[in-house]
């Protein structure tokens, strides 16, 4: 077995009414706008991945708990604009194991 080889998780996103499976790298250091950029699933992210506009929020539909806790920038924007539990901003957002989420 290779030993560079890494666990992989699955994300499962839901665009536009559909469903897709990726696989992705258990505790990668890309951020979940990252990934979602590298499957070139197009969400908007007006501020370039900074916390600061708002346009790369994602619903959460399953396993919210394998999400990071949301960063200083992140909280202070949920706090001011209202959002659930389940809306993260996806470039303030790792993914740590199994997730299912939906691009609104
Ligand atoms: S890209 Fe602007 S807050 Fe995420």
């Amino acid at each position: 077995m290779d030993s560079t080889s890494k666990t992989k998780i699955s994300l499962e996103i839901i665009y536009n009414q559909k469903s897709f499976s990726h696989s992705i790298e258990k505790e990668s250091s890309l951020s979940l706008l990252e990934h979602l950029n590298q499957l070139r699933i197009p969400i908007d992210q007006s501020c370039g991945g900074f916390g600061t506009c708002g346009t790369c929020m994602i619903r959460v539909k399953d396993n919210l708990k394998n999400l990071s806790p949301r960063t200083e920038c992140e909280e202070e924007m949920s706090l001011d604009r209202g959002f659930m539990p389940e809306e993260r901003l996806s470039c303030q957002t790792y993914v740590l194991d199994q997730v299912v989420i939906e691009i609104p």
